[in-house]
């Protein structure tokens, strides 16, 4: 198995590329089951989730043509996207247990076809991350649905028709499977209280280039009207604003100065807050965003994880490491998943004074962490023992770094380009 060596204490300067949108993708290639027509996919990160949802949609019938890469190596894909006849309509355990966003295969296998059986989820260990809400949305809108032998059985023999749907409680990929089971519904279906996050509206604005109409798009309440059918189109995924972040992050930890080219600073609102009141300087610039931390001290700043526009969850392990070296202490309460505090016993073992009390954890700052041998646990938690081995004195060795794979794309040629000491050690 891989492992990650660092040498740390480098400020790191320079420019990075920030790809494609992984959480924003993974959702638009589940839309392609939504027409007979191609949808082709632009600036598609090269990441192990992506392939796990490519042979996904694969096993359900989709042809996944490869159209080239953009200039500079293997980030910017372009898939073209056709679905065929997806047979048995099964997302079989083997594949679904890898990566929990192939449920996002059922809204659209059962607007298109009337039916589908999704095995139930894997993915990331951090906390129980059930799909009730998925499922009790799709019901409004005619579905029926059965729980056996680990698989979610839908059926909606007369096709699926709008309703009203208002979540208890905020979710991502619950949001996206009803949009893509609503596009195709008979009638008018309304989401309330449905997730803001910059990839449900990536989803819904490619949505409505292959012919959907759908209002509210960015807001918590989305009025979609069905249509009989859906045509194929050209779409650009957006920047990840999680690699964008973790990225600012690794500036702010190690003194440095670092271009993000690409990132969008509209998305990254919470997390620039948070950088500025830790001490950072984080602008927009043309193409992108710039973060600079030079010699100003990291300072102490309380975070609290919220849907968008709050904090995101997925940088929350990465603010506790800049925390953990900060000058002053900060409380850090995640409020979205739990058990997603799994980098913490890491973290300690490289020196930090962390205590995690239920949700929230106080991080006391020390003035320097130690190199350690560590393992990763998930995909946001391994990239916090990355930045936390930039920053610390000494050698640290990640092991179990496919977690990371999934995520971030050429991770190490990228922090290398601005100075960096660090490799890929392969067994
Ligand atoms: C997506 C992101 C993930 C991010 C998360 C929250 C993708 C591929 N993944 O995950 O990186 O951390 O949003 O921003 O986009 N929940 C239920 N029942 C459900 C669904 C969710 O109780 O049916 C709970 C979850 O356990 C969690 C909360 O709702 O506590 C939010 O989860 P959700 O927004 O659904 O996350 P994902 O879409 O899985």
């Amino acid at each position: 198995m891989d492992r990650i060596r660092i040498r740390g204490g480098q400020a790191l300067r320079g420019r990075i590329a920030i790809g494609g949108s992984k959480n924003a993708a993974l959702p638009l290639m589940a839309a392609s089951l939504l027409t007979g027509e191609t949808l082709s996919l632009a600036n598609l990160p090269h990441l192990a989730d992506i392939a796990t949802m490519a042979n996904l949609l694969a096993e359900l019938g989709v042809q996944v043509g490869m159209n080239g890469d953009a200039p500079g190596g293997h980030s910017g894909r372009v898939f073209d996207l056709t679905a065929g006849d997806p047979g048995d309509k099964i997302a079989p355990y083997d594949l679904v247990r890898r990566m929990r966003a192939s449920v996002l295969v059922l809204g659209p296998l059962l607007a298109r076809w009337g039916e589908a059986r999704v095995s139930l989820p894997g993915g990331c260990a951090i906390g129980t991350r059930p799909v009730d809400l998925h499922l009790d949305g799709l019901r409004p809108l005619g579905a029926e649905i059965e729980l056996e032998e680990g698989y979610i059985h839908a059926r909606a023999p007369g096709g699926l028709v709008g309703g009203h749907i208002l979540f208890p409680s905020v979710s991502v990929g619950a949001t996206e499977n009803l949009l893509m089971a609503a596009v195709l519904a008979k009638g008018e279906t309304q989401i309330a209280n449905a997730a803001r996050e910059p990839e449900v509206a990536d989803l819904a604005r490619c949505l409505v280039a292959m012919g959907a109409e759908i209002e509210g798009i960015g807001t918590d309440t989305l009025r979609i009207q069905g249509a009989e059918e859906l045509h194929g189109a050209n779409y650009q995924v957006i920047p990840d604003r999680i690699e964008a972040g973790t990225y600012a992050v690794a500036a702010a930890i190690t003194g440095g100065d670092l271009a993000l080219d690409g990132a969008d600073f509209e998305t990254m609102d919470a997390l620039a807050d948070i950088l500025g009141r830790s001490g950072a300087e984080v602008t927009k610039i043309d193409g992108g965003v710039q973060v600079r931390q030079g010699a100003r001290a990291i300072l102490g700043v309380d975070v609290m994880t919220e849907p968008f526009p709050g904090f995101p969850t997925d940088m929350q392990a990465q603010i506790m490491t800049l925390m953990a070296v900060s000058e002053g202490a900060s409380m850090i309460t995640e409020s979205i998943f739990e058990n997603r505090f799994m980098h913490v016993p890491e973290l300690c073992r490289m020196g930090a004074d962390i205590n995690v009390h239920g949700a929230s954890a106080i991080v006391r700052g020390v003035a320097r962490l130690s190199g350690a041998e560590l393992m990763a646990t998930d995909l946001r938690a391994s990239v916090s023992l990355i930045l936390a081995g930039l920053a610390a004195e000494g050698e640290t060795i990640v092991n179990r770094v496919y977690h990371l794979d999934r995520g971030y794309e050429r991770i190490e040629e990228k922090l290398t380009g601005c100075g960096a000491v660090i490799e890929r050690l392969q067994d």
